[in-house]
């Protein structure tokens, strides 16, 4: 089959693989009809999640067609349409019965912090990705919702991550009505934070970028306010003027460890590899947020360890959450916020690719051309 396939840092090609099997009786294996790229692939295209190896497919944001059914499979039949979370959970463990899928204990033997995900890296258990015309998911009871007659691919793709990612960015800065809520990033995970926060009842959402054409796609798409923090002197005093001198309520870090704005993060964290990546992002929510507001990170740091000013949260009395999505807790209550027209995520969708072109995919939305926020692939089995 045809596979998206990491060749090392910025180096990435469709080639022929041979197919998934099922390899146990709870697996299905799925034709996959859309994938898309994400923000979080961007960190391994350029090499800085561990344990990245060549010949891995990535790719955490698919849907697909139930093609093959293990023996003990109960939910799904093959020829089923089903949308499948980037987290692969167990379903009984001590955190899915939290439902904190993101965390479950049974699917990443290889890191005590996550769970596993398709096509993150051997670090969250060396799962092969659904940038490829087939796509073997496990525990394909628990995860996988199926996806409903009248509903399109593309109207349910982005429930496989950066919806519920956004969603819950927003349900973790505990929003109280009428709170500002002050968004870092203006990416596709940026955008559903946004237009989370408004249905959480904000009174006031500003999406900080430094990409005017994304700022642009913030105003049309989640009506909120934008700053770019390129515009400014400095982006922090510039919230705290806009927010009668006391700071947000609510900061949402959507960005994550490639930040730019400031060169002394993006040097030790990006250039040097002496950090996780760049904590900008981070540094800005916590000194632009009032005291005791709350601010949420769901922008992608790895382990160790970040910069950050941690005595500047503590002395203002920061409450501060954070995690990966756990999906599957979201998808019921976010597919009827499509279905009722609240919510249309495809419309961030700015390039549809062949997969057989996913270099180029990765090239565009990495450095961000021809206005790029979202890019699909399309496999060849769904263009016929
Ligand atoms: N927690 C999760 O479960 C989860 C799920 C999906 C994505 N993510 C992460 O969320 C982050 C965003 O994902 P995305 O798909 O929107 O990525 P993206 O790269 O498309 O968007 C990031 C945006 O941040 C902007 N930016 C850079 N530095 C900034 C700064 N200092 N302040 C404000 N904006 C800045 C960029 O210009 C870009 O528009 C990534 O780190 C991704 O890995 C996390
Ligand atoms: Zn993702
Ligand atoms: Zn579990």
């Amino acid at each position: 089959m045809l596979a998206m396939t990491y060749l090392g840092p910025s180096r990435v090609k469709a080639v022929q693989k041979p197919e998934p099997r099922l390899e146990h009786p709870n697996d299905v294996v799925l034709r996959v009809t859309r994938a898309a790229i994400c923000g979080s692939d961007l960190h391994l295209y350029h090499g800085l999640i561990p344990d990245t190896r060549v010949g891995s497919t990535f790719g955490h944001e698919f849907v697909g067609v139930v093609e093959e059914v293990g023996s003990s499979v109960q939910t799904l039949k093959r020829g089923d349409r089903i949308a499948v979370p980037f987290n692969i959970s167990c379903g009984s463990c001590f955190f899915c019965d939290r439902e904190l899928y993101a965390n479950c204990e049974n699917t990443n033997p290889s890191a005590p912090v996550a769970s596993g995900v398709y096509g993150y890296s051997h670090t969250t258990g060396g799962f092969d990705g659904g940038q490829a015309e087939f796509v073997r998911v496990p525990f394909a009871d628990i995860g996988p919702m199926k996806i409903p007659d009248d509903m399109s691919d593309e109207d349910v793709l982005f429930l496989t991550d950066i919806f519920p990612t956004g969603y819950q960015a927003a349900e973790m800065g505990s929003i109280a009505p009428g709170d500002t809520v002050v968004v870092f990033g203006s990416g596709p995970v940026g955008l559903f934070a946004a237009k989370s926060a408004w249905l959480m009842g904000a009174g006031r959402v500003i999406v900080v970028d430094n990409q005017e054409y994304r700022l642009e796609k913030a105003r049309q798409f989640s009506g909120s306010e934008t700053i770019n923090f390129d515009e400014v002197d400095d982006i922090v005093k510039e919230i705290i003027r806009e927010t009668d001198g006391r700071g947000a309520d609510v900061c949402i870090d959507a960005v994550g460890c490639e930040a730019s704005g400031s060169m002394m993060q993006k040097f030790t964290g990006v250039v040097m590899k002496m950090q996780a990546g760049a904590a900008t992002a981070i540094g800005w929510c916590i000194q632009s947020v009032r005291k005791a507001g709350h601010v949420s990170i769901v922008g992608v740091y790895g382990p160790p360890w970040n910069f950050i000013p941690i005595g500047v949260a503590m002395n203002k009395g920061i409450t501060m959450r954070m995690n990966q999505c756990n999906v599957k807790r979201y998808m019921p209550h976010l597919l009827e916020h499509v279905r009722q027209g609240r919510v249309d995520p495809k419309a961030i969708i700015t390039h549809r690719l062949p997969l057989e072109e996913v270099h180029e995919g990765y090239e565009i939305f990495a450095r961000k051309k021809d206005n790029c926020i979202k890019t699909v692939l399309v496999p060849p089995s769904a263009r016929v």
